[in-house]
C-alpha cells in the first residue's frame, strides 16, 4: 500500500512566531485526519527548530524546501542536507519548479542534491512539471520524463523507495487554476509507468503526490484517481482549516 501524504510547501512566507502558531494549530486537529494520511509541513529554513517544537509529540513530519548541492564549506548563504537532517527534517523538497525557474536548477543541480539529501538520510520530494506552453504544444510527457529519467533514473531501487514525486503543472502553481482529475491522472500513470521502466515492481510502491491550486474544493476528486497519492499543497497550506480539510478528503 503507497503511503498517503498531505504536504504543506509554505514557500517565503509567514515569520517563525506565525510558523509556529500554525504548526501548533495543524498538530492541534491532526486526530481529524485519517490516520493512514502522514502531514508533512515544510516551513522556511528559519522556521525548522520551531516548527520541529510544535509537531514533535505528533504524527506530522518536517520537510525543508530545499538544500544545498554541495556538502559543507565556503558556500555562502546555503544550507546544507546535514544540517536540514539535524533540525528534524525527514524530507526535502527538490527540484520545485520555482527553484528550477528562478534559480536555475538543473537536473545536475538536482542530482547533486538529490545524492546529498540521500546520503543524510532525508527523504527527497522530487517535483517535476511542465510549463503552459509545454502543455499546449503537447510536450508535456516528454518534460516530465526527461525530468523523471535525468534524475531519478540515476538512484538504486534502495534509494528510490525513500523518494516521494510529486507533479506540479506549472501553470497550475498559485494561479487558482487547477489540472482537472483526468488530466492529473493520465501524468501520474504515465510518472509510474516510466518509474516501472527502470525500478519494476517498485514504482507501485511510490507516492506520486499532485500539486497546484490544491484546495479543499478539489482535493477529494483529485485524490480518488488511481495514481494520486495526495497533494503538495502550496497557498492552502498557510490555513490550518484548508490544510486539515485536505488532508480529510482521501
Ligand atoms: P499552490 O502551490 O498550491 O499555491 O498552487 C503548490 C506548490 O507550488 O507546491
Amino acid at each position: 500500500m503507497r503511503k498517503k501524504i498531505v504536504a504543506g510547501n509554505w514557500k517565503m512566507n509567514t515569520l517563525p512566531a506565525e510558523g509556529a502558531t500554525l504548526a501548533h494549530e495543524i498538530v492541534s486537529r491532526i486526530t481529524e485526519v485519517p490516520s493512514d494520511v502522514q502531514l508533512i509541513l515544510a516551513p522556511p529554513f528559519t522556521h525548522l527548530d520551531r516548527v520541529a517544537e510544535a509537531i514533535k509529540d505528533s504524527s506530522a513530519a518536517l520537510s525543508a524546501q530545499n538544500c544545498a548541492d554541495r556538502d559543507k564549506g565556503a558556500f555562502t548563504g546555503e544550507v546544507s542536507a546535514a544540517m536540514i537532517a539535524a533540525a528534524g527534517c525527514t524530507y526535502v523538497i527538490l527540484g520545485h519548479s520555482e527553484r528550477r525557474e528562478y534559480y536555475h536548477e538543473t537536473s545536475a543541480t538536482l542530482n547533486s542534491k538529490m545524492a546529498l539529501a540521500l546520503a543524510n538520510g532525508l527523504r527527497p520530494i522530487y517535483c517535476v512539471g511542465e510549463k503552459l506552453e509545454e502543455r499546449e504544444a503537447g510536450r508535456h510527457f516528454d518534460v516530465v520524463g526527461a525530468q523523471i529519467r535525468e534524475v531519478l533514473f540515476n538512484l538504486t531501487p534502495e534509494q528510490m523507495a525513500s523518494v516521494v514525486v510529486a507533479y506540479e503543472p506549472v501553470w497550475a502553481i498559485g494561479t487558482g487554476k487547477t489540472a482537472t482529475a483526468e488530466q492529473a491522472q493520465e501524468i501520474h500513470a504515465f510518472i509510474r509507468k516510466t518509474l516501472a521502466e527502470k525500478y519494476g515492481w517498485l514504482s507501485e510502491e511510490i507516492s506520486i503526490l499532485y500539486g497546484g491550486s490544491c484546495k479543499p474544493a478539489n482535493a477529494r476528486e483529485l485524490f480518488a484517481q488511481k495514481d494520486i497519492d495526495g497533494g503538495l499543497i502550496g497557498g492552502a497550506a498557510l490555513k490550518a482549516d484548508d490544510f486539515i480539510a485536505i488532508a480529510r478528503s482521501f
